[in-house]
């Protein structure tokens, strides 16, 4: 198969101590000992940024309209925090390996604002990008549904819905509570030299209890299944990015968004992930311009910094 030739990326030195067993929260702590790690590198990042933003622009449209576009609403200050994310973040209950695909383009037909996401990944020990890292990518659709988990409801809380499923102790990665095998909104690539995927998909619509995000895990040692998932790596980094509220209101008003009006939206300011992963000095924002420099409800390139903590090592399967 076509995934064949970049099967096997292996061995990215990293001093691998182990952290097996669920997922728990960031502790003060390790919250503070982001936040150092990211000011040292925040020089770093600012550059990284620039030289990233120039060059995703410079690919897209004429450099004549480069600084109109920074300069859109939508575009904030090139931000120098970055987004700090080990695998102590929870992925949530919609983590599903399995559906996990090596692929750039993750849309698979759902209707949505189309998105480009440009992740860049520092290893933020050294400052410096992390060549060959997989990233990985998850998300609900317009309307709130995670693909292989569409048969449970986007309406309830997530304790309602493992109460009715009679699942008490869940554990993520190990409960099951899948529905489906459908893939959509789900993709994996690995970094190229500068530290950078990009992947196509929609921008996210939003379930009951949660601020509108995306899941990103950052594996190391990755390898996959000649289906392009994931058999066996190490996880350095999980977490989730947000976006501005503004841009939300704005693409929520659209179709088919705007369909889901049986409970609201749940704000940044009031969603704890959130508030726990923008604790500090590092920002989980996603910045955005639009793909058109017009635009953004036609579609936008979002880019973000993800710091990996190589020091923080989830191995899989445990
Ligand atoms: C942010 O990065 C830019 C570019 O490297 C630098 O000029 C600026 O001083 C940095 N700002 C902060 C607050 O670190
Ligand atoms: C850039 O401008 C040139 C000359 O106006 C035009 O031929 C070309 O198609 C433009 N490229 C893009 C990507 O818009
Ligand atoms: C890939 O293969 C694994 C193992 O056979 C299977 O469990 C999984 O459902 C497959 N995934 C896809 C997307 O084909
Ligand atoms: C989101 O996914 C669910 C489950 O597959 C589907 O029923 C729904 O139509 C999708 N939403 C949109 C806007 O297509
Ligand atoms: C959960 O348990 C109740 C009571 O035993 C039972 O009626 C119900 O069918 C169970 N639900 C599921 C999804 O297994």
């Amino acid at each position: 198969m076509h995934f064949l030739s970049i099967l096997i990326t292996a061995s990215l030195a990293s001093s691998a101590i182990a952290h097996p067993g669920p997922h728990r929260k960031a502790t003060r702590a390790e919250i503070a000992r982001r936040g150092e790690l990211s000011a040292r590198c925040s020089e770093h990042v600012g550059q990284y940024n620039d030289r990233r933003r120039k060059r995703s622009l410079s690919k897209r449209q004429n450099t004549t309209t480069v600084e109109i576009t920074t300069e859109s609403p939508y575009y904030h200050t090139i931000q120098n925090e970055t987004c700090v994310l080990t695998p102590e973040v929870t992925a949530g209950p919609y983590w599903w390996r399995n559906s996990q695909t090596l692929r750039q383009d993750m849309t698979e037909g759902q209707p949505g604002v189309p998105l480009l996401l440009d992740v860049g990944v520092l290893d933020m020990a050294t400052c410096e990008p992390l060549e060959g890292v997989l990233v990985d990518f998850w998300h609900c659709n317009a309307t709130g549904k995670y693909s292989s988990f569409s048969g449970l409801p986007a309406d309830e809380p997530i304790d309602t819905i493992l109460a009715e499923l009679n699942v008490t102790d869940f554990e993520i990665g190990k409960s099951d509570i899948h529905t489906d095998e459908v893939t959509f909104l789900r993709g994996m690539w690995p970094t190229d030299r500068n530290g950078m995927v990009e992947m196509k998909s929609i921008f996210p619509g939003f379930y009951y209890g949660r601020a509108i995000h995306i899941h990103i895990q950052v594996h190391t040692d990755w390898v996959l299944r000649e289906n392009g998932t994931l058999a066996s790596g190490k996880t350095v980094s999980t977490g989730q990015v947000f976006f501005d509220e503004a841009l939300e209101q704005e693409i929520m008003a659209l179709q088919p968004y705007a369909s889901v009006t049986e409970f609201d939206r749940l704000t940044n300011d009031l969603d704890n992930t959130y508030n726990n992963e923008n604790t500090g000095a590092y920002n989980a924002l996603v910045s955005v311009v639009p793909m058109d420099g017009k635009d953004v409800t036609n579609g936008m390139i979002g880019y973000v910094t993800i710091g990996v903590d190589t020091e923080a090592v989830e191995s899989f399967p445990v």
